[in-house]
């Protein structure tokens, strides 16, 4: 019993470690994995916007064009960038050394973020970076502070600034106060988008953040796709079994009685 308990624990502390890290009241963040659209989507967004400088260098082209339902050739003319082969580790070529020269930190792998972080705190990453004079790179993030990522997605979101205290941001979070349908923003929101800066309005620009968080997800474990769709076909036999092991066990007490 002990044993299971101590188990137990390994599988829990990751979780809690991360949720440790930062103080941010994190929306919540439900993957769909069935949603093949979503996730093709979100492929989309990550090999143009974030593989210049993160690879995912545990998952290959050709098993992801399989699970997410991409023909080969479409895979291979819009989604294979540079000259990997469809085969091939979803790697990158830019030298790891001279990117924590430039960043501070070198990119890291993506492949196993969303298991290391959990989904929802990338959806919530990718979604509260902001403009800060006072930060190294004039750029800062709600829940990663003093980050060294520049922020590539800013022509789609716009310019994000904070009209709060660092302390009130990581306290309030972005995402309390009535929604004003126009702007996205909410009142008293501490993160208010500048409108007409992004090319993205905030509702379709949330939906990218999911896709592309879907999809991170779908990588940081490809198999769980299987094991649903497999966990159907389970579900549809042992009902049908079990309509069957009924009529025999009707039989069977017709004969006693
Ligand atoms: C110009 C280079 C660059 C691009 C493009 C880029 N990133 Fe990053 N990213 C970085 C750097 C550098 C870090 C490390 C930041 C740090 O540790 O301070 C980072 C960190 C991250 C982290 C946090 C990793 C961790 O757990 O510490 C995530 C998640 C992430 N990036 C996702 C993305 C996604 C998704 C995209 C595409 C939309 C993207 N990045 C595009 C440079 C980049």
């Amino acid at each position: 019993m002990k044993k299971y308990l101590i188990a137990l624990l390994m599988v829990c502390l990751p979780g809690l470690a991360s949720a440790a890290a930062s103080n941010y009241p994190m929306e919540s963040f439900k993957a769909d994995l069935r949603d093949q659209e979503s996730l093709q989507r979100g492929m989309a967004l990550f090999v143009n916007r974030c593989m210049g400088c993160h690879s995912m260098e545990y998952q290959r082209f050709a098993r992801t064009a399989e699970d997410l339902g991409i023909p080969e050739d479409l895979m291979e003319e819009y989604l294979i960038l540079g000259d990997h082969a469809i085969n091939d580790l979803m790697t990158i070529s830019m030298d790891k050394g001279d990117a924590a020269g430039w960043f501070g930190a070198p990119p890291p792998d993506l492949t196993l973020e969303t298991r290391l972080r959990g989904s929802a705190w990338v959806y919530n990453y990718m979604r509260t970076f902001y403009r800060d004079d006072s930060a190294r790179f004039g750029v800062n993030n709600g829940v990663f502070a003093d980050v060294g990522m520049p922020n590539v997605l800013e022509d789609l979101q716009g310019i994000v600034i904070n009209h709060c205290s660092r302390e009130e941001l990581e306290a309030r979070g972005g995402f309390t106060g009535t929604l004003d349908p126009l702007t996205g923003n909410r009142s008293g929101q501490c993160l208010q988008v500048q409108p007409g800066t992004g090319s993205m309005t905030p509702a379709e620009f949330d939906q990218a953040i999911y896709d592309l968080t879907n999809f991170m997800t779908y990588v940081g474990e490809p198999s769980r796709l299987q094991a649903e769709r497999i966990g159907t076909y389970v579900l549809i036999f042992l009902a049908i079994f079990t309509f069957f092991a009924y009529l025999l066990k009707r039989e069977y007490w017709r004969d006693i009685h």
